[in-house]
């Protein structure tokens, strides 16, 4: 018996791996192969920039606020004072000839205190938004992220299921302040960073560190999503509503290596495939959620790149990302990895609604990746397209260097260089690039 077994497992081992290496392949192109001008849009194909609220604004009391300061990390401030320059950076997206504009709304600002709404503040939004209409531009509206009032983090947040009503109440008003005139919405951005971030690694607020917490938080994410959705369509239901989703792969270090098959599988699928079965069954993390099956009409796909997953899965410190050997480290210290952006279109197209790219860019002070960078990732959106998948726009992470989470101005991600000490914006090379491309696909 024990002979027996001492063969058969790790043969059973050897044939799990090699399916494995088959089912999840790790495609790596040669780009020296590749043209990278060829590439080809349909007209009605949208080009965007994205940004939000507490990353741009400036002098806001939030969740983040607090966490900045309890933390001792670099403070966001005034940000790039956008909520007073706002006009002139919506000439830089006229400048740039973007054709949509990815932006999110602040709770903090519209719901100062409980119950207490500021209608100079919706009134702001809503002039942002008809001077968007009259560029010409296409506003898609984030209700959160990342950011909500520091009274309803004391109430607990996402953490209590309970809390989910404030925020519905305060989707509605934004929704009935904006929606004739906004078409495209996402509930909630990126909800396995905000959860895996705040609950797991403590990066963000509020600084807890419990797995329990995350797959609570992730599962009352879900059902702020479903319910907002559901509340939001029947007031209006010519509008599209979907996520926006991080899409990361999860690629074992060593594809030889059990252990890190087993790691890299179980994180894809927390991170990954638990909510798109949880849009297609109304199931997620073991619970059943009211609303939650079909609701979604996009999928928002933010897409930075993969993790290569070991043994030791780090929960707490800096974040260390190893990289293959053909990959470059970008500012942040994650691989550039374009073709996952493919993997990552095939992953968001099985959720069975179209995609709108809502995210992709890169850190990268001295602009020497990111023209490559652009270059690369709109060929494997205009392959993707070729090949018949339906997306239907690309938003480029970000307009302006602007306050990236734990991280301060360190990070800089922007088209533009924001030179913090008198708020002047300069267009980077890339941001010429992105401009020409803009100008050689649409006709204005
Ligand atoms: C994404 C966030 C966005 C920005 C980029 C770099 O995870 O949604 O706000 O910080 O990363």
């Amino acid at each position: 018996m024990l002979r027996s077994l001492l063969i058969v497992t790790p043969v059973l081992l050897v044939l799990t791996i090699l399916y494995l290496r088959r089912r999840y392949p790790e495609p790596h192109l040669d780009w020296s192969e590749i043209d990278l001008q060829s590439t080809t849009f349909p007209p009605e194909f949208l080009w965007g920039v994205a940004t939000a609220a507490h990353q741009v604004e400036g002098n806001l009391r939030n969740n983040w606020s607090s966490f900045e300061e309890s933390e001792g990390l670099e403070k966001s401030g005034i940000a790039c004072d956008h909520w007073n320059l706002w006009r002139e950076d919506y000439d830089l997206l006229t400048e740039l000839g973007v054709t949509s504009y990815r932006l999110s709304i602040e709770w903090s600002r519209l719901e100062p205190s409980p119950g207490r709404w500021d209608p100079a503040a919706f009134q702001v939004y809503s002039e942002m938004i008809d001077d968007l209409i009259r560029r010409e531009i296409r506003p898609v509206v984030t209700l959160h992220h990342f950011s909500h009032p520091e009274w309803w983090e004391k109430k607990g947040g996402f953490s209590k299921k309970e809390n989910i009503l404030d925020f519905r109440l305060y989707c509605e008003r934004v929704f009935d302040t904006l929606s004739d005139r906004v078409d495209v919405w996402c509930t909630i951005n990126e909800p396995v960073v905000f959860s895996s971030m705040g609950y797991t690694l403590g990066k963000f607020p509020p600084g807890s560190r419990s797995i329990g917490k995350t797959i609570t938080v992730m599962r009352n994410l879900m059902h702020a999503h479903a319910e907002v959705y559901y509340s939001l369509k029947s007031r209006n239901p010519d509008v599209r509503i979907g996520m926006a989703k991080n899409i990361t792969h999860f690629d074992p270090l060593r594809r030889w290596s059990p252990i890190d098959w087993a790691a890299a599988r179980a994180l894809d699928w927390l991170w990954n495939g638990s909510w798109q079965r949880g849009i297609h069954t109304g199931r997620m993390l073991g619970a059943t959620i009211p609303n939650l099956k079909n609701s979604l009409d996009f999928i928002g796909l933010n897409y930075y790149t993969h993790f290569l997953t070991g043994l030791f899965i780090p929960t707490a410190g800096e974040l260390k990302f190893a990289k293959r050997e053909n990959e470059t480290l970008t500012e942040f210290g994650y691989p550039q990895y374009a073709e996952g952006l493919s993997r990552a279109i095939r992953h968001a197209a099985a959720y069975s609604v179209p995609i709108e790219i809502t995210e992709n860019g890169v850190a990268d002070a001295s602009d020497s990746l990111r023209p490559q960078h652009l270059a690369r990732h709109l060929w494997i959106v205009s392959d993707a397209i070729r090949q018949g998948y339906d997306i239907r726009s690309y938003h480029h992470w970000t307009l302006m260097d602007n306050f990236e989470w734990a991280e301060g101005y360190q990070m800089k991600f922007g088209l533009y260089e924001v030179d913090r000490s008198n708020q002047v914006r300069i267009m980077r090379p890339s941001g010429s690039l992105y401009r020409e491309i803009i100008q050689s696909n649409v006709k204005r």
